[in-house]
Order: C-alpha cells, then structure tokens, then sequence
C-alpha cells in the first residue's frame, strides 16, 4: 500500500488552534490557543493526533517539530473541558499521548511560559526538548485531586530520577527551566522565546539532514523496546485519572480555578 499522503491534504488537517506546514522535511505543528494559555481541549487532542499521524505517514518528512504560537507552551489540559467531557482509555487525551509515545520519527519540541500537567508530562515522548528560560514548568495532578498521567509514573523518574520525580510530583510545584534543564528534562535552554523557536527549527533542520532510515532505527534502538510497556503503563494510570476525575475534590478544585 502507497502510505505517501499528498502534501496538499495538509490544509484539510489544521484548524485554527492546531496548525501545521512542512519545512522541508520538518513539520512544524503548533498549537495557538494563546488567550488560555494553549490549554488543550479533547477538539484540540483530535486535531493534534490526525496532524502527528499525517507526519508519521508521510514519506517527505523526516522530522516533527512541535511548538506553540505564542509565548506559552501549554497549560495543561483545559480544565472546563474536563468537567465537560468524558473520560476514559479511549479519549482523546489518551489517544493522543499513545500516538506520540509510538512515534517513529524524531520529535523535537520548543518550550515557554507554562509548560503544565500535559504540557509537561508530553515532553517525556519528545526525544529532544528545548525551553526558553522563562518557562514554568509543574505537574500539579495533587493539587487536583489527580494522579500522574502520560507515563509520568516511571518516565519523570527514568529520565530525572526518581528524588526530582517525587518532589515535582508529590509537591506539585512551580519549577524554573533551570532546574528542568540540570534534571534533563530539557536539552537546552535559550534566552527568550524567539531564540528558543529558532535554535529548536535549526536543531530539527540538521536532524532531517540525516537518513530516515538512520533516524528511525536510532529511536528505535533508544525507545523502541520501552514502547508498548509505556502504551499499557498510560492506560493504567487514565483508569486512576477518570475515578480521580470523578471526585468532588477534583471536581471542586477545577471549579476554584475556573471561578477565580
Ligand atoms: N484550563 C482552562 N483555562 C485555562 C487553563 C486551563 N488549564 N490554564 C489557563 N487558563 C485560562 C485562564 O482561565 C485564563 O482565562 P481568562 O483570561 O478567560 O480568565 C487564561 O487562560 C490566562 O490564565 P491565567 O491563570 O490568568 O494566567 P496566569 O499567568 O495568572 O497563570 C498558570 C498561569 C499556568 C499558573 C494558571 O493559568 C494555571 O494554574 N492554570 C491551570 C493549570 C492546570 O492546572 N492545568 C491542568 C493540569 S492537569
């Protein structure tokens, strides 16, 4: 079967709070929800999965380079979305997490201002992150009657260790890009938000210079045999997530912010 989508398609695929274009081998999907900070709806989920499936399919890109529009990078998912819309192994939120988590191509993401809950815990399926120094990164599930999401059980802890990925997790707190860098949860770090975007475009431009065959098969040494454990690991903890979802503590705490 012919998997080459035409680039023309593309179009089809954006909407105006996910939108993506190829650069070259490099496509470039952003998400531009600036007036709440790019918090993520279960629409937005859907858009970001059928845009990662149309890179991952496409034989003119080596590359994906994910980034928001504006200074923020994510702030997690939308928190009237979650008192709205049901959830459950199926969702769009998971959904989108087991597609970037079985990702074959590299993926390189920007990062800025809040980088919270999802918009966090995602960077744990990027394989090369890089945030400006303004970013605020926190998984504050605790402070919300939830519990750790998108692999972040055993990734935070894998790639940082488990001291950092207790303290972040149990206390829910604010940290710098500092101190996500010296854990390695980033990268690098730049100086504002315009450099980040650009040093992070050059970074995934001198990936695509590479083979796709040579990218592949080095993120399938790096991931691929964690792959389906991180798959399952996710579903477990979504079916934590939906009972803690379901809470009045949860529920009340969504409202106290919503309410402010
Ligand atoms: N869901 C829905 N709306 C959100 C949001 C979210 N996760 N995060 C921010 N917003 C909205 C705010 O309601 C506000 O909308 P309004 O202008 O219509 O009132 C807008 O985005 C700006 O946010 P604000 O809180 O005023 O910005 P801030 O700079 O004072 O604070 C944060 C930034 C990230 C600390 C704060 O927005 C926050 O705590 N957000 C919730 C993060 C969260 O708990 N995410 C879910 C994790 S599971």
């Amino acid at each position: 079967m012919n998997t080459k989508i035409a680039l023309n398609t593309k179009t089809v695929l954006n909407t105006k709070e996910i939108f993506a274009a190829p650069d070259g081998a490099v496509y470039e999907v952003q998400i531009a929800r600036g007036d709440k900070l790019n918090a993520l709806t279960d629409a937005m989920y859907g858009s970001l999965i059928e845009q990662l499936k149309y890179a991952e399919a496409s034989e003119d890109i080596k590359v994906i380079f994910l980034r928001s529009d504006n200074k923020h990078f994510c702030a997690g998912n939308d928190l009237a979305d979650f008192l709205e819309t049901e959830f459950n192994q199926a969702s769009n939120v998971v959904q989108f997490l087991v597609t970037m988590a079985r990702l074959t191509k590299p993926i390189v993401c920007a990062v800025g201002g809040a980088a919270v809950g999802i918009g966090a815990t995602m960077l744990l399926h990027c394989d090369l992150v890089y945030a400006c120094d303004d970013t605020k990164f926190s998984v504050p599930f605790i402070k919300l009657g939830l519990t750790p999401e998108g692999g972040s059980s055993k990734l935070l802890a894998q790639r940082c260790g488990p001291a950092k990925a207790n303290d972040w997790l149990f206390t829910g707190r604010t940290f710098l890009a500092q101190e996500a860098s010296d854990a390695g949860l980033v990268n690098g770090t730049f100086a504002d938000t315009e450099t980040t975007w650009s040093e992070a475009r050059k970074i995934a431009q001198n990936l695509a210079k590479n083979s796709s065959r040579v990218l592949k098969e080095t993120k399938a040494l790096l991931k691929a045999d964690q792959i389906e454990n991180v798959v399952e690991l996710m579903k477990k903890e979504a079916v934590i997530f939906a009972e803690g979802l379901a809470t009045e503590e949860s529920k009340a705490a969504f409202k106290a912010f919503l309410n402010r």
